[in-house]
């Protein structure tokens, strides 16, 4: 495979009896933007972990950018310095600076020289929109900006692939709009990326195909007009639905 995709065959990863993941193929090509989408519990976070083997899978196999994750032998730090990933919660240090954030991982992992490291984190956390904020603290920031750190954090380490486990999940709605457009730009730019979201405007713009899963299979996927526009499975349809149409419900 080329650098950047990853693919995933017959996975399956349970916690105790709890089968979570019941065999999912899914592939992502190099320069390939994919939005994974499905209800709470149906197995997506376990999916995203898998993939850079935070999770050890049950069975099925993992290749990312030509790392076979799943041979006992690979070299599993190598590998994951491939992956960038962006959770809900941002996780930055917060007795660290914004620009310190972005360059410890260089230093400590890559070996990177500070002056080196500071340089790749200045050019990333211009790239998100944060010139000028390298010598805050993450609690001067807001959710959006602290999110866009961390994408630059994750950038500065020069992934192939990215992703994002609901990355916009946790932020207040007026800055939703400038971490998706962060991401937006990134895909535009070719970077590989599984998405985790529940911003079906942003799936149906940028992403190249969709994957609906449900109860740890996927149960469709292609296209995002076709997905998002016309599924064709009913349960596909009653996700789609609830997510687009939220509405209040007895507890
Ligand atoms: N570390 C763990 N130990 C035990 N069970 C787990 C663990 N992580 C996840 N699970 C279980 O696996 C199932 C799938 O969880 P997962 O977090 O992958 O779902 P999800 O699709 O990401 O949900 P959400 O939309 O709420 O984030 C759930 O039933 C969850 O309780
Ligand atoms: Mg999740």
């Amino acid at each position: 495979m080329q650098a950047g995709g990853f693919s995933i065959s017959g996975l399956h990863k349970s916690y105790g009896s709890n089968e979570v993941l019941k065999g999912i193929d899914l592939s992502v090509a190099p320069g390939e933007v994919v939005c994974l989408i499905g209800p709470s519990g149906s197995g997506k976070s376990t999916l995203l972990r898998c993939v850079n083997l935070l999770e050890t899978p049950n069975q099925g196999t993992v290749t990312v950018s030509g790392f076979d994750a799943t041979d006992p032998e690979v070299d599993l730090n190598a590998m994951r310095r491939h992956v960038g990933m962006v959770f809900q919660q941002f996780n930055l240090f917060p007795h660290l600076s914004v620009l310190q954030n972005c360059t410890v991982a260089q230093t400590k992992v890559l070996g990177r020289p500070q002056a080196g490291a500071a340089a790749v984190a200045r050019e990333n956390l211009a790239r998100v929109g944060l010139e000028g904020f390298e010598e805050r603290y993450p609690d001067q920031l807001s959710g959006g900006q602290q999110q866009r750190v961390a994408i630059a954090r994750a950038l500065s380490m020069d992934p192939q692939l990215m992703l994002f486990d609901e990355p916009t999940s946790a932020l207040d709605p007026e800055t939703v709009g400038e971490v998706l457009s962060v991401m937006r730009r990134l895909a535009a730019a070719g970077m590989t990326m599984l998405v985790v979201t529940h911003e079906m405007g942003f799936a149906r713009d940028v992403a190249d195909r969709v994957v609906f899963m449900d109860g740890g299979v996927v149960v469709e996927e292609g296209p995002a007009e076709q997905i998002i526009g016309s599924p064709a499975q009913p349960r596909t349809q009653d996700f789609l639905r609830r997510v687009l149409n939220p509405t209040e419900v007895d507890l």
